[in-house]
């Protein structure tokens, strides 16, 4: 079995103080990493000016009481000087960033109608403004290095939906679409891209219990596996070099690790515009996977796909 070990490696992990984030950055340490453990430390919604350092230095602490390397970050991911300082963080103490792991996250849920666009705009601006701002402050590094490994949070909410969860879910859509545009382009550059779907008791998922997870019997009925633990080995992995895949979604839970992907059915194919009335004599056909469907690799593969069901081959 590969034994996987970031002796000599660099790892950032954002939001480390919380849930997931404090049991990969120890994982990581404990594998020989030196992590830049940041943190905000404000509330779960991301409302209020309240933060708290003690947030990173408690996940700092544990790592360094067991003989770990580890500095404390306290900046905001959401904004590209927080993201920036927090690479700057790496590079002045360490001189090197090999993995990030844009971890930081915040939840804001209930009805469709009671959310507002700003609590839109806050969850994009954590989710997806810190996955791109700590990947792009990153970037050049990894770039230079020719190495890296990006690993960004996502969610079944934002993959798979869940009716009280839009605004988060549209958020942690926004990070899946991030992670398709960069594992394109980091592949080339050795900066290798993957998402990961945590399902864990946390700060966060506590705060929804009440209304959802908590309520949920088959949420209840897994619920020895949300512990944390039961997801940090697939993170660890994918931010590891060990790791030589890029562009995958990974769901962790129930203690089931599996990927999850966009597949699009064969449906039918003709030659002359397809009316509504053809969509919805075809519809049971083409909505169904039994039928055959095809993984894209990218957009461009869909395209080489289709292109090669209609016989056509290029020069
Ligand atoms: P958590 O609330 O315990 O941890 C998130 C951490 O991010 C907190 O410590 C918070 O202070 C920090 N943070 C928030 N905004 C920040 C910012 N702008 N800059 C720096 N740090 C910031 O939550 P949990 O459950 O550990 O979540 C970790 C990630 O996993 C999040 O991205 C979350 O959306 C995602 N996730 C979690 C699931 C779960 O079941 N726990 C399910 C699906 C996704």
């Amino acid at each position: 079995m590969t034994k996987i070990n970031f002796e000599g490696q660099v790892v950032i992990v954002t939001g480390a103080g919380g849930g997931l984030g404090k049991v990969i950055a120890q994982d990581i340490a404990r594998r020989g990493g030196t992590v830049v453990a940041n943190d905000l430390g404000g509330s779960v919604t991301g409302e209020g000016s309240e933060t708290s350092a003690s947030y990173a230095d408690q996940v700092v602490d544990a790592i360094c009481a067991k003989g770990g390397c580890a500095v404390a970050s306290y900046d905001d991911v959401a904004t590209a000087a927080g993201a920036a300082r927090v690479v700057e963080a790496a590079m002045d103490h360490f001189g090197r960033v090999d993995a990030v792991i844009a971890n930081a996250g915040t939840m804001r849920y209930g009805d469709f109608e009671s959310l507002t666009l700003d609590d839109l705009n806050a969850l994009f601006a954590v989710h997806v403004g810190g996955s791109w701002n700590i990947a792009q402050a990153a970037w050049p590094i990894m770039k230079r290095q020719g190495y890296g490994r990006v690993v960004f949070a996502t969610s079944s909410g934002g993959m798979l939906g869940n009716a009280r969860l839009s605004a988060y879910g549209a958020a942690k859509g926004g990070v899946m679409g991030l992670m398709h545009g960069l594992a394109e382009a980091g592949a080339p550059l050795g900066i290798l891209c993957n998402a990961y779907m945590p399902n864990a008791y946390s700060r966060m998922t506590a705060d929804i219990s009440p209304g959802d997870l908590g309520d949920n019997p088959w949420a209840r009925a897994l619920g020895p596996y949300f512990d944390p633990a039961h997801a940090v080995g697939l993170v660890t992995y994918l931010a590891s070099d060990a790791c030589r895949t890029h562009h995958g979604i990974y769901s962790a839970l129930g203690g089931r690790i599996g990927r999850a992907f966009v597949g699009i059915t064969d449906g039918f194919m003709s030659d002359t515009p397809p009316t509504a009335e053809t969509v919805a004599e075809y519809w049971p056909a083409l909505c169904d996977p039994a039928l055959g469907y095809t993984i894209p690799k990218d957009n461009s593969d869909e395209w080489r796909i289709v292109a090669d069901q209609r016989g056509i081959t290029l020069d």
